[in-house]
């Protein structure tokens, strides 16, 4: 039952999405929503505008909701993220070590992976750590540790499943994260340029077993006249390069 403290997803006949709280007035395109309607039902159920056009109410994902939270450094997008578990084989109950948290997309994702498995998150900036803190309590998660520290001065923690870095010299972390992580474990560097990809793997080769990978997505649509590739798509985000402690 849909709750006046709940986030929610409304969506529109056109498919646009919107990820607001449940209460008051939702001023849209096709009209005012009262929200009032939506508290005390469940979610699937469909409200109308005062002009009559109907939005259907939903229960926001974990990826409805990194995709709608306020962003403020760039974030590692849901695509990039699901490549992570996809090659670490990362799993309920694990322990990751993250830097930085930036806006706390990975981080959500993550959490959400792993939970009840515990997330620490090391962070230099007050004002993207207060962002990402405000949005993961938004998301109602409580696995997650914010750790106002520089990554490249060490990290506390041992046992590590994974050492997911989104910095601008991941190649500072190489050796503490070797010492951190459980034999089988993964050390991840997200960056954005080739020149940082490369500095990363010329560090981390000689500790971990390694491979860059890059997730490109293209998307399909149907019209009239056919079903073909999208004409706009994200060109890159970032190159993913992977470590696993196996010596
Ligand atoms: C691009 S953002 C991370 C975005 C995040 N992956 C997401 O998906 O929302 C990079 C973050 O790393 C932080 N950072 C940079 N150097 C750091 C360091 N040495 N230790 C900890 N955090 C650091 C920055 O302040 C910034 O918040």
């Amino acid at each position: 039952m849909i709750s006046e403290e709940d986030n929610i997803l409304l969506i529109d006949k056109k498919g646009k999405k919107y990820m607001v709280k449940c209460r008051g007035k939702f001023h849209s395109h096709y009209g005012v929503l009262d929200l009032n309607e939506v508290v005390g039902k469940d979610y699937g159920i469909k409200i109308k505008t005062h002009r009559g056009d109907e939005f259907i109410v939903l229960k926001p994902t974990f990826i409805d909701y990194i995709e709608k939270m306020r962003k403020m450094p760039q974030i590692i997008q849901s695509k990039d993220a699901a490549m992570i578990v996809a090659i670490t084989g990362l799993n309920r109950g694990d322990k990751v070590v993250e830097g930085g948290i930036g806006s706390g997309a990975l981080t959500i994702f993550l959490a959400n992976v792993i939970y009840p498995g515990k997330i620490y998150s090391y962070e230099i900036r007050e004002d993207f750590a207060e962002i990402a803190e405000k949005n993961i309590k938004e998301h109602k998660i409580d696995n997650v540790f914010i750790k106002m520290k520089d990554i490249y001065g060490g990290i506390e923690e041992k046992n590590v499943d994974l050492v997911a870095l989104d910095i601008p010299e991941p190649e500072k972390v190489v050796e503490n994260a070797y010492d951190s992580l459980k034999f089988g474990g993964f050390i991840f560097a997200y960056t954005p340029s080739i020149e940082q990809m490369l500095r990363f793997r010329e560090k981390a080769k000689d500790y971990f077993k390694i491979k860059t990978i890059e997730c490109i997505l293209r998307e399909y649509e149907s019209k009239k006249l056919g079903t073909r590739p999208k004409t706009l798509m994200v060109g890159h985000t970032g190159f993913l390069t992977f470590g696993r402690k196996i010596f």
